[in-house]
This record gives structure tokens, sequence and C-alpha cells, in this order.
């Protein structure tokens, strides 16, 4: 038994008194749905809930079983409590209203519910993301009050159902970690202040796009696959665990870069991943760690929403690797990309297409 240790919800409620904000009990019931996703997603095969269902969700894809009863328990145990205006998921369509029978307050919850859902069948780590916005006064929530930019998040976080289940927010006061006790049910603050190491040589990237990604992510994991040999002078090692949040968990402990970079696969898509309910938490949670996030071209917490499943291209983790992709963005997109051209690739076209400049 480890008295005295910092629970979830006191370290919640005693940020939120800091900050004169109703924020505290938002986030416990958020802590709450976790435990249920947890124990549900832990069961496996013997809860009978794995595999896929007949139906797509707003993005196209195939819903999980998982998708469905999770994105049920964030609604069910966030609902009620008279904190929310609104909320939003990945799995529905349109914002989720409150319903009549409870009260409403000024906060917008937006959440991916299992994120990496194709994961659950493999059984490794999947994980549940959340931002928490607010409306100026309480009252039912306006679509266009889903699209306020990253920036303007008051808290975001996500939980980590693996070996153990952890969940890691911030409130803008640093990046905390909490691990479930299975025993008791508390969540313990076992990381606090966690620091993202500003180098790194480790990167994370789905390699079977590099055809259709931009020259400058092309010269960037180009130099990194050089290693000793290349411009970088230094070995890299990969990882790709097709799970943000597993990939960006890494990356907080021991640094590292993730990159869902803009591709020409599907040219109607800017990105993989989606802004408000992927994006812009991780990216908090990510430079309140020491780290940075970009789009390659712009601060992901400076996108300004136009849609409520907008996709956005994503680089984030050390910062010294996410500032030197958003210099050979710039570099590429205004010429001057020439001196910086990996020995590995003598032609300076292979980075550049004419079309462009
Ligand atoms: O939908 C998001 C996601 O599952 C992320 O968790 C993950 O980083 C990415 O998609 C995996 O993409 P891919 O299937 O291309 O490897």
């Amino acid at each position: 038994m480890q008295f005295g240790r910092t629970t979830l919800s006191k370290f919640v409620i005693e940020q939120a008194r800091l900050q004169n904000s109703e924020l505290g009990a938002l986030l416990i019931d958020v802590a709450a749905a976790v435990k249920t996703i947890s124990a549900m997603v832990g069961k496996g095969a013997l809860g009978g809930n794995l595999g896929a269902l007949d139906s797509t969700n707003v993005q196209g894809e195939v819903q999980k079983k998982l998708d469905v009863l999770t994105n049920e328990a964030i609604l069910r145990h966030c609902e009620w409590g008279g904190q929310l205006a609104g909320m939003a998921s990945e799995e529905m369509d349109e914002p989720y209203a409150i319903p009549n029978e409870y009260p409403r307050g000024r906060y917008l919850l937006v959440f991916d519910p299992l994120d990496g859902s194709s994961n659950s069948d493999v059984n490794v780590s999947v994980g549940t993301i959340f931002s928490i916005f607010a409306r100026p006064t309480a009252g039912d929530a306006q679509p266009g009050d889903y699209l306020r930019p990253g920036c303007e998040q008051l808290a975001a976080g996500y939980a980590i159902y693996g070996p153990s289940t952890m969940m890691v927010l911030t409130l803008g006061n640093g990046t905390h970690g909490f691990t479930l006790d299975r025993e008791n049910g508390n969540f313990i603050l076992t990381h606090p202040d966690i620091r993202v190491p500003e180098e790194t040589t480790e990167f994370a990237i789905n390699s079977s796009n590099e055809r259709f990604w931009e020259p400058p992510v092309q010269r960037y994991v180009s130099e990194c696959k050089a290693g000793k040999t290349g411009v970088r002078a230094t070995d890299f090692n990969m990882r790709w665990i097709a799970s943000m949040v597993a990939e960006v968990h890494r990356i907080l402990i021991r640094g590292g870069i993730f990159m869902y970079p803009k591709d020409s696969k599907d040219p109607s898509k800017p990105g993989r991943l989606r802004l408000l309910y992927e994006a812009n938490p991780m990216a908090m949670l990510i430079e309140q760690a020491g780290g940075a996030a970009s789009t390659g071209r712009q601060r992901i917490l400076d996108v300004q929403p136009e849609a409520l499943h907008q996709r956005v291209p994503v680089i984030l983790g050390s910062k010294n690797e996410v500032e030197r992709l958003e210099r050979y963005h710039r570099d590429y997109d205004n010429g001057s990309d020439r001196p910086f051209v990996s020995p590995l690739f003598a032609e300076r076209s292979l980075f550049r297409d004419e079309s462009h400049a």
C-alpha cells in the first residue's frame, strides 16, 4: 500500500483550483471512462468484443466493435456531470448534444475513443486521446464552437492500454503521467513533469508510403537511414507501431520523432491524422514536455480548423529534429535545398519537382 502518493483525482482537483476552473470534475469523469475502457480492452478475446462491425465511420474506416463500445463508454461517463456543452468524437459524424435531462456546462470534450483500434485484434497497445476546450458561456454547443485552434485547448491527454494502463495529461502546466494501480483502481502520479529529450536518434514513420512523401521528408528519412555514412554521421533506429498513442508515449519517455506527413497517396487528404482529436492533444502534450509539433510548415497548435474531422500532416517529438524537418520544408519551398542534399542522392531532381519551382 502506498499511502500519500498523488492520485489523479487529487492532482486534477489541485490543478483546477490553481486555475480557478471546474475542469477537475470533468477530468475525473474522463479517468472513470478510461478505467472502463481499460477493463474492456484488457479482456481481449474473452470479452467477445474483438473484430469489425459492418459499419464505417465518417472517415470511411471500418469500425471495430471496440470503437463503438469505447465511444459509448466516454459519452455515458461524461454526459451527466453538468460540465459539458457538447462532445465530438472520431466515431460520430456530428457532435453529440448533451441529453435534456442533464445540466449544461461550458466545456467541450473532443476525443478518439480507441486510437489504433486495428491493433486491439493483435494485442498491441491502443489508446484513448482527448482534448478539452471551453465556450465563453454554458449552454448547448454550436458546430462552430468546436473549430478552435489547438492553442486554445485547456487540457489534453491520452490513455495508453499497454502492459500497464497509463493516463498522460496536461492542463497547460507540464505533462504528467499516471499509472493505473489495478488492485485499488487508482491512477497514481508516477511520471511528473515529463521532458522530451531535445536530441534523438530514433524516428517513426510508415515507410511503405515513401514514394508518396514530399521531398523534404524523403530527404530527412534518407539521411537518417544513411546513418554514420551520411550527412548526419550517426546511426538512427526506426520504430513503427501503427498506434499513435504508443508512438507518442515512447517519445515522451525516451525521445524520438513521429511523422505522419503530407503525402500524395490520396490527394483529397492533406494527412492521415485528425486535427481536433489526434494532432492537437498530442501537440499540446509534446509542447508541454519541451518537444515540438508541426505540420512541417506550421505549428500544429496554430492551425485554424475548418471542419470537425479535418486531417493534418503531423511531425512531432524531439525539438531539434522537428525544427530540422521544418527547415527542410522551408528549403524545399524556397528552392534553397541544394546544399543539404544527401550524398546518397546526388541529383537535386529527387528532391524537387520542376512544377514546384
Ligand atoms: O488512425 C490513426 C492511426 O491508427 C494512428 O494511431 C497510427 O499512427 C496510424 O493511424 C497508423 O497508420 P498506418 O495504418 O498507415 O500505419
